[in-house]
C-alpha cells in the first residue's frame, strides 16, 4: 500500500459534498497500488456550516482562509470544488506551491482564465485534472471506445441537451450562477459545458465553428434583483473531423427535473445515452434497431470495483471515478488523459463556450481559434 496522499479542498457545498463521498468510497473500490485519500483540511466562508461538513465528511480540519491549505505540507493535491470565480486564484497559488490541482468545471469563469490555469498547472509540473465527470460514467466510456474503434463509422451528428427547471423558483434568490462576473455564463456554462466535454471526449475532436443563442428568461430573482447569466442556450457546432453537433441547456424547461440526453449518429449507426438511465447505452448498427447494453458487465469500466456483474450504479459514483483517477494520477500510475479532462481540456471548452456567447451576442457564426502553450513560452 503507498503512502496516503493529502488532500485540501476549497467548498464544502453541493460539490464539496460529491468529492468528499468520491474520497469515501476509494478505499473501498480502489486497488492497492491506487493511495488513499487523507482528507487534511477543508475551506468555505460561513465558519457555522463549513464546521458541521468538515464533522459530516470527515476532513481532519475547517479553514476559512484558503490559504492555508495551499501552504500546508501535509497537502499533496488540492481539490477545488468552490463556484466558478474561486477556481482561479486559490487553484494557481496550490500549482505555484507545488500542489497537484483538480478543479470543478468550467475551469473559470472566462476562456482567458482557463488558460492561466493550464499554464499555470504545465509551468509548475503538477498533475491537472477538470473535474468532468461525465467522463466517468461507465457507459459513457464504452461509447467512446464504440466510436473511436470505428463502430459507428464516420461521425456525422453529436446531439445533447441538458434540462432542469431550477431557475423557475418562484423564492429564488440572486447567487453565484446569475452573476456574469463570478459564473462566466449561466446554463450555457453550468450545464453546457459538461455536454460540449463530452462531446469533445466522444469524437475525439474539437469543435472550430459555433452558431449560437442564449437568452436570459427570467430577468431577476424574487428581491428583483438582475440575472445576468442566460437561462437557455442552443447551439450549432462544427468539428474538425466534419462532425456537426446541435446542443441546448435550460434551467427553465418547466417539466424538467434533470434530463440530460448525448446521442451520436455515424455512417454505420447511432448511439443515445441518458443520465436517467446512466447504467444503459442504447446502440444501433446498420440494422436501424436500437438495442440496450447494460453497462454493468464484468467487463465494463468500473464494474468489478464495485461489486458482481449486473448491479447498477448511481451518479454520484462518477465522483468516487473521478478521485480514484486523481489519485492514480498523483502517484504516477497513469496520466490523467484521454480517460480524464485535464487543464488543457477545461481550457478548450472555456473556448467554446466563449464562442457561443460571442455568436449569441453578434448574430453570426464565429470561427474557435485555441492558443497553445508553446506559443506564450
Ligand atoms: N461536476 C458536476 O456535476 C457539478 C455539479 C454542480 C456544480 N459543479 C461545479 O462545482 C462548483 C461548485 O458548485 P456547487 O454547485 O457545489 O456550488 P453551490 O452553489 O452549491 O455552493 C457554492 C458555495 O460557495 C459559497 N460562495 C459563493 N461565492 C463564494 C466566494 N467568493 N468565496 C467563497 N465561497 C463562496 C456559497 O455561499 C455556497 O456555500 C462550480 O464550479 C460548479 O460549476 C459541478
Amino acid at each position: 500500500m503507498t503512502q496516503p496522499v493529502g488532500i485540501g479542498m476549497i467548498g464544502y457545498a453541493f460539490m464539496g459534498k460529491s468529492h468528499s463521498l468520491g474520497y469515501r468510497d476509494v478505499a473501498a473500490i480502489a486497488p492497492p497500488e491506487v493511495p488513499r485519500p487523507r482528507l487534511v483540511a477543508i475551506y468555505g466562508r460561513d465558519a457555522a456550516r463549513l464546521e458541521e461538513a468538515r464533522e459530516r465528511y470527515g476532513w481532519e480540519r475547517a479553514t476559512t482562509d484558503w490559504h492555508s491549505i495551499v501552504e500546508d505540507p501535509a497537502v499533496t493535491l488540492v481539490d477545488n470544488a468552490g463556484p466558478n470565480s474561486l477556481h482561479v486564484e486559490p487553484t494557481i497559488a496550490a500549482a505555484r506551491a507545488g500542489k497537484h490541482v483538480y478543479c470543478e468545471k468550467p475551469l473559470g469563469p472566462t476562456a482567458a482564465d482557463a488558460f492561466r490555469l493550464w499554464q499555470e498547472a504545465e509551468a509548475a509540473r503538477v498533475r491537472h485534472m477538470c473535474a468532468f465527470n461525465y467522463r466517468f460514467f461507465p457507459a459513457l466510456q464504452l461509447a467512446r471506445t464504440l466510436i473511436q474503434s470505428g463502430e459507428l463509422g464516420a461521425i456525422h451528428h453529436v446531439r445533447s441537451n441538458f434540462l432542469v427547471s431550477s431557475a423557475l423558483d418562484t423564492q429564488r434568490r440572486r447567487g453565484w450562477r446569475d452573476d456574469a462576473a463570478a459564473a462566466g455564463a449561466g446554463a450555457l456554462g453550468d450545464l453546457g459545458s459538461h455536454h460540449i466535454d463530452a462531446a469533445r471526449f466522444l469524437l475525439g475532436s474539437d469543435p472550430v465553428r459555433a452558431s449560437g443563442l442564449t437568452r436570459v428568461a427570467v430577468a431577476q430573482d424574487s428581491a428583483g434583483q438582475a440575472i445576468e447569466t442566460d437561462d437557455l442556450f442552443a447551439a450549432i457546432l462544427e468539428f474538425d473531423n466534419g462532425a456537426v453537433g446541435v446542443l441546448e441547456a435550460s434551467r427553465v424547461a418547466g417539466g424538467h427535473l434533470v434530463t440530460s440526453r448525448i446521442e451520436v449518429d455515424g455512417s454505420k449507426g447511432s448511439l443515445q445515452f441518458s443520465m436517467q438511465a446512466l447504467n444503459e447505452l442504447r446502440v444501433a448498427g446498420p440494422d436501424r434497431a436500437f438495442r440496450t447494453i447494460p453497462v454493468i458487465r464484468a467487463e465494463d469500466p468500473y464494474q468489478p470495483n464495485w461489486f458482481p456483474a449486473g448491479h447498477p450504479l448511481g451518479w454520484v459514483d462518477t465522483f468516487s471515478h473521478e478521485a480514484m483517477h486523481i489519485l492514480g494520477a498523483v502517484a504516477g500510475l497513469h496520466a490523467v488523459a484521454p480517460i480524464g479532462a485535464t487543464f488543457r481540456d477545461g481550457y478548450y471548452c472555456a473556448e467554446v463556450v466563449e464562442a457561443i456567447l460571442d455568436s449569441s451576442r453578434r448574430r453570426a457564426a464565429v470561427d474557435i481559434a485555441y492558443r497553445n502553450l508553446e506559443a506564450q513560452s
